[in-house]
C-alpha cells in the first residue's frame, strides 16, 4: 500500500485506521524490549516459545514469534537430562548461536545454565558477556529474585537486557523437592511478589512467572510496569510461553495441566521413520525418479 499517495488508491481515513489500529508487533521490523514494552501498554499479549536449533528457530521467526527463549530446558529436551543443571555455559552458547544465526525479528533471549551467576555477580556478568559476544543474542534470563539482584545489576551495568524468573524456578529443584505449584501459601505469595517489585526496580525488562496460582500471576501482572510472562500462570498475564518440544507433543511423558498440545509430532515422526525403513527394506525407495 503507497500511503504517500492514499487519495490516488482508496479513501484516507481508511488507511490511517489502519495504520492506527496495526499491532505493535506487526508493524516492526524487530522486536526489541522496548517493543515488548509497548505491547503490555496496549494489551497486546506477547507470544514465547524455547528454541535450540537453527532449522526450528527459523521457522518460529517466520511465524512471527515474539520472542524465542534459548531456554536451560534444552537440557531436558535436546540432551535428555532428567535436571536443567547438568547444562554448560558452553552446550547454552552452541545452542543460542545456532538459533540467532536463523533469526531475524524475534527477540532471543538466553537462559543463564546453572552455576554460571549465582552467589557470584562477576561470573555472572562474565557468563553474559560471553553469551552476547558469542551468539549474538538480545538478552539474558536467570532464575531468582533477592538472592540474585546484584548479580542482575553487574549485568545491567554492562547494558545487557536481563529477564527475570520467578515461581518454579527449575534450577532450584533439589531445594523444592518437587515441581508443585508455587506460592499457594500467603507467605510465599507475599514473598514472589515482593521478588517481582525488586525485579522490576532492579532493572529487568520482563519476568517469567512459571507454575503459580493465576490470581497470584495476575495480582503480579498489574503491579508491574514491565511484561510478565506466564507458563502455567493462567490468562491474566502480558503472554505466555511454553516449551517446543511439549507443546508440538514431540516430549510425551511431560503433561501438566498448563500444556497444551498443538499437534503430536512425535507419532508423526515415528510414522514417516517406519514408512522409511520399509520403503527401504521393501526396495521401494529409491525409485527410478530418485537417482541419477
Ligand atoms: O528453560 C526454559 O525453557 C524456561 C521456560 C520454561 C520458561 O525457562
Amino acid at each position: 500500500m503507497n500511503i504517500d499517495h492514499p487519495i490516488q488508491i482508496c479513501n484516507f481515513d481508511i488507511v490511517i485506521n489502519t495504520y492506527l489500529i496495526m499491532p505493535i508487533h506487526k508493524s516492526v521490523k524487530r522486536i526489541t524490549t522496548h517493543v515488548l514494552n509497548e505491547m503490555k501498554l496496549k494489551g497486546e499479549k506477547i507470544a514465547m516459545l524455547t528454541a535450540y536449533d537453527y532449522s526450528i528457530a527459523k521457522i518460529l521467526d517466520e511465524a512471527e514469534i515474539d520472542v524465542i527463549l534459548v531456554g536451560d530446558s534444552a537440557s531436558n529436551v535436546m540432551a535428555g537430562f532428567d535436571t536443567t543443571l547438568p547444562i554448560t555455559l558452553d552446550n547454552m552458547i552452541y545452542h543460542a548461536a545456532s538459533v540467532v544465526r536463523a533469526v531475524k525479528r524475534a527477540l532471543v533471549v538466553v537462559d543463564l545454565p546453572f552455576g554460571t551467576y549465582q552467589g557470584n555477580s562477576k561470573e555472572a556478568l562474565a557468563s553474559s558477556i560471553r553469551i552476547m559476544k558469542e551468539t549474538g543474542a538480545h538478552a539474558v534470563k536467570l532464575e531468582g529474585g533477592l538472592q540474585v539482584v546484584e548479580s542482575i545489576e553487574r549485568i545491567l551495568s554492562a547494558g545487557i537486557p536481563v529477564m527475570g524468573h520467578l515461581g518454579l524456578t527449575p534450577q532450584a529443584i533439589h531445594k523444592f523437592g518437587t515441581y508443585v505449584v508455587r506460592a499457594r501459601e500467603e507467605e510465599e505469595a507475599r514473598r514472589l511478589m515482593e521478588d517481582a517489585r525488586l525485579l522490576e526496580q532492579t532493572g529487568c525488562f520482563a519476568i517469567v512467572l512459571e507454575k503459580i496460582p493465576a490470581r497470584l500471576a495476575e495480582e503480579v501482572t498489574g503491579s508491574l510496569k514491565i511484561p510478565v510472562i506466564g507458563i502455567g500462570a493462567g490468562g491474566k498475564t502480558d503472554g505466555q510461553v511454553l516449551v517446543l518440544h511439549d507443546m508440538l507433543g514431540i516430549t510425551q511423558e511431560f503433561s501438566p495441566r498448563f500444556l497444551r498440545r498443538y499437534h503430536n509430532l512425535y507419532a508423526e515422526i515415528k510414522g514417516a521413520v517406519q514408512s522409511y525403513i520399509a520403503d527401504v527394506r521393501s526396495q521401494d525407495f529409491p525409485n527410478e525418479k530418485e537417482q541419477y
